[in-house]
């Protein structure tokens, strides 16, 4: 049998080992994610080892742990952080909780030769971030680069090939973190047996015999993965064997829909639409909370998806079932146990379990990620604007559309004008809409404090954000009228924004608008998600935009992205040129407290 490269990548928590995982990948070998539970013959089909970072410490009793008999397979491992703390720990050496958390940027002192550290100079900027520390190695184990406040910043016992780092190398600030990756592959020996080129190449046979003599029938959202999934399949097994639908739901993007359909066309590849707008549109009437809204979009779109597909005769003997999931769909429910997101994705729900274990569903790119999945699309002939797209939730711009009543019974509260007199010339006003969050693992439903543009850096504006909603629950989210240094003497009337074709197109325009910045300005790759809200605030038949761009990891945590003022200045002169656009704010929450969606 043909021998198979890969690192596996075994998972103990927090968002290390995607990462990790990934960058790998980058660099030219197939990785896996494992559990920390995996039996010692599944690790022995991999070249090389990689223990992530976690949250844990090695000294609590139900902290995850390891089988010690893997360090005797004589495979190359490499422990990063906690993983480095467990395999001291495990071997007989000691781990002890530090006086203090270290976190940030160090100076990496390189003490002898190592493989690891090939191309290292003499002192090497690394990120650190950890609470216990080594304080004895075990055995067999020697010191090859310290930092001032870690000892044991990079340990290895060379014999063995095991390696230790306390630092992280998958992340940016570890300048060079690509290296010691590329340094543990090539003691690893996998240097280039991996390429998205060769694996497209493999796919197409892979699709084909495991399609066999059936066809595929898929649901196409519009977004990057069920769009390159369809394609990869069209291309695989033909157009005639391929059948795919997309549901219009009234709440898409600018043309979205037509980009789509004209791109495949031009690609020789059909796709059929089912334009329900209307349905959606008057089934939302009058509708204003977040979650009713989302139950009848959910319910209906269903209802719509089951309906149409009815009109193409598929049966079961003739048809399987096409899925867009990704990698990190595959595994962040459950299947790595220590990994803190808690969510079953949908495509992993009980039901599409059972028809993947009878073969009735095919995914042809669960193996990657988000990057190599865009990668993928370009490689396949989609267009830059299809493949970077941001993350666009299911219920689309219906999420974006603040349809709620004014509130009344709000009060001016005390507490803020407390907070706001530390900083110098704050005016600020309540807008009486709710809006959704989170805080611990609680959403909250709250309204939004406004204050006034005078000139403060971002960093002062986050401080003022994360104070007001630290210290009044009754306020998720802090905005600025940017450019304004005065707003007392403004007026915010509150109207009404139903959902319906006439609004949509509205917030479609606006949305538009900021797209088309991102991409000659070359931030869509910078900003994580750009989400454009449209809020009840304005005279007599005009409303406002709310912007909320983020930066982000996986949207489990956000931070507001701090925009350039001129092109913020340049983007609120062409929102405002919408006729019944009169306000532009700007959205400066982090999440938590406030979520990506304003809902
Ligand atoms: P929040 O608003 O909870 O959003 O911070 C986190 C991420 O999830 C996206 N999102 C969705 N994605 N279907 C999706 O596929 C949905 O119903 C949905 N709702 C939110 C949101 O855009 C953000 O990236």
């Amino acid at each position: 049998m043909e021998k198979v490269w890969k690192i596996g990548v075994i998972d103990f928590g927090g968002q290390y080992a995607h990462l990790i995982a990934s960058r790998v990948r980058r660099l030219g070998t197939y990785t896996e994610i494992l559990s920390n539970e995996e039996s010692l013959n599944k690790y022995k089909e991999y070249s090389g080892l990689i223990l992530s970072g976690g949250p844990s410490s090695v000294y609590e009793e139900n902290s995850p742990k390891l089988d010690k008999e893997i360090f005797e397979l004589g495979i190359p491992i490499l422990g990063i952080c906690y993983g480095e703390q467990l395999l001291v720990h495990l071997l007989g050496g000691v781990v002890k909780q530090s006086a203090s958390k270290e976190y940030g940027k160090a100076f990496l002192d390189k003490k002898s030769d190592s493989l690891l550290l090939e191309k290292f100079q003499k002192s090497e900027q690394v990120w650190m971030s950890h609470g216990d520390e080594v304080s004895s190695i075990p055995e067999g184990f020697e010191i090859i680069a310290s930092t001032r406040n870690c000892k044991f910043a990079a340990i290895q016992n060379l014999e063995k090939k095991i390696y230790g780092i306390q630092f992280h190398p998958e992340v940016t600030h570890t300048e060079k973190g690509s290296e010691l990756l590329k340094n543990f592959i090539s003691i690893c020996g996998t240097e280039k047996t991996w390429s998205l080129d060769e694996y497209l190449k493999r796919k197409y046979s892979e699709i084909k015999s495991e399609v066999g003599n059936k066809k595929v029938f898929m649901l196409i959202s519009g977004g990057v993965d069920s769009t390159v999934s369809y394609v990869l399949l069209a291309k695989s097994l033909g157009k005639e064997n391929v059948k795919g639908l997309l549901v219009d739901t009234g709440f898409m993007r600018k043309n979205e829909v037509l980009d789509l359909k004209l791109k495949l066309i031009q690609m020789k590849i059909d796709l059929n639409i089912e334009d329900a707008s209307l349905k959606f549109y008057e089934a939302l009437k009058g509708k204003t909370e977040p979650e009713e809204k989302r139950k009848i979009i959910g319910d209906l779109f269903l209802e719509i998806q089951s309906e149409t597909s009815k009109k193409f005769n598929l049966n079961e003997e003739e048809y399987i079932l096409g899925q867009g999931t990704i990698y990190p769909d595959t595994i962040e429910s459950g299947s790595t146990k220590h990994s803190e997101k808690i969510k079953t994705h949908h495509n992993r729900v009980d039901k599409i379990l059972e028809m993947l274990k009878e073969g009735k569903i095919i995914e042809p790119i669960k193996d990657l990620y988000k990057d190599e999945v865009r990668e993928l699309g370009t490689m396949l002939g989609l267009d830059k604007s299809m493949v970077k797209r941001h993350p666009f939730p299911g219920p689309g711009l219906a999420v974006r559309m603040l349809s709620s009543n004014p509130q009344t019974g709000f009060k001016m509260f005390q507490e803020l004008n407390q907070i706001l007199s530390d900083f110098s010339n704050i005016e600020y006003k309540i807008l009486p809409i709710k809006s959704v969050g989170v805080q611990g693992d609680k959403r909250t439903y709250s309204f939004s404090a406004v204050i006034n543009d005078t000139i403060r850096s971002y960093d002062e504006l986050e401080k003022i954000s994360t104070q007001v909603t630290n210290f009044i629950p009754e306020i998720n989210r802090v905005l600025i009228l940017p450019f304004e240094e005065k707003i007392s003497h403004l007026n915010f009337n509150y109207s009404r924004i139903e959902l319906n074709k006439k609004n949509s197109d509205i917030l479609r325009e606006a949305d538009a608008i900021i797209t088309k910045f991102l991409v000659y300005r070359e931030l869509l790759e910078k900003i994580w998600q750009f989400p454009v809200v449209l809020i009840p605030v304005g005279e007599k038949d005009k409303f406002s935009i709310v912007l909320r761009p983020v930066e982000s990891l996986e949207a489990m945590t956000a931070n507001f992205y701090p925009l350039d003022p001129d092109i913020l200045k340049e983007m609120i002169i062409e929102i405002k040129k919408i006729p019944e656009i009169q306000y532009v704010f700007f959205d400066l929450t982090n999440k938590p407290p406030g979520t990506i969606e304003w809902e």
